[in-house]
């Protein structure tokens, strides 16, 4: 498979930090650090800085997005945001069954499913967000935990559309420890995704789709998680609060996928 094809990814996600004054900060101070970049650079922000986000971001390289939304347009949902609602604050990306969300607040691969339909109708890109425990793992149980989780979070998908979703493994015992996964762990469980997603929707599918690794990226393990041939890129929760360390992040990588266009 032809990693060329694909667009190299550097995503953030702030999780529940900053406030307005916070992420126009961070703008500014991100913005001349990775302008020359040729990869796309996502954040992934809190909703009550999406529309702010959007307005500060216009005319850069950064593209603002969500970290949640609820599959219904409108509605008596108290507490929920819509697709519909995220692309009018400017959004153009959504992450979805973050592991956060399925452990804290108990969303199923069903729930995460049906949003993920949502925002591939309504032309929202999903961030689908899969991982095992350290338990699961230590169990031999990976590929199980993995097969079933992209079984029901992407069934009832086309095979186009799944070129066009992003998926994100996230192993939980990697995230927040700074116990990143080490490259060729990573890399066999992205190749084991590309090869799933091959069987059930097709090589073009499985070509075309982009997986990111999150779990305790930082800048100094940023490049040989990266060079992996089935990762694409990566999903930064902590080392993305800082500009100057989501910065270095962007940049330790210069020359893969740099003919994407
Ligand atoms: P950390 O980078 O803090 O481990 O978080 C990863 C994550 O959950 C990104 O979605």
């Amino acid at each position: 498979m032809d990693s060329t094809k694909r667009p190299l990814v550097f995503a953030a996600n702030w999780k529940m930090n900053k406030t307005i004054g916070e992420a126009i900060d961070y703008v500014y101070a991100l913005r001349p650090l990775v302008k020359t970049s040729p990869n796309q650079i996502l954040l992934g922000v809190p909703f009550t800085v999406l529309r702010v986000m959007a307005d500060y971001c216009q005319g850069s390289n950064l593209i603002p997005g969500a970290q949640n939304m609820y599959e219904k347009d409108e509605g008596a949902f108290t507490g929920e945001i819509s697709g519909k609602m995220l692309l009018d604050a400017g959004a153009k990306f959504v992450i979805l069954g973050h592991s956060e969300r399925r452990g804290i607040f108990h969303e199923s691969n069903e729930f995460v499913n049906q949003k993920l339909k949502k925002a591939v109708e309504i032309g929202l890109k999903p961030i689908v967000c899969i991982g095992e425990t350290g338990e699961e793992r230590e169990q031999g149980h990976t590929t199980k935990v993995l097969t079933h989780q992209l079984k029901r979070s992407l069934e009832g998908l086309d095979p186009t559309q799944i070129g066009d979703i992003m998926l994100a493994y996230e192993p939980l015992w990697a995230i927040g420890t700074n116990n990143t996964a080490t490259p060729a762990v990573s890399q066999d469980v992205h190749l084991f995704c590309r090869r799933w997603i091959s069987k059930e929707f097709g090589e073009k599918a499985a070509d075309k789709i982009v997986i990111l690794y999150g779990g305790s990226v930082r800048p100094d393990n940023a490049a040989a998680i990266l060079e992996q041939k089935d990762i694409d890129g990566v999903l930064v929760g902590t080392a993305s609060l800082s500009a100057e360390s989501f910065g270095k992040i962007v940049n330790c990588l210069e020359t893969k996928h740099l003919n994407f266009t």
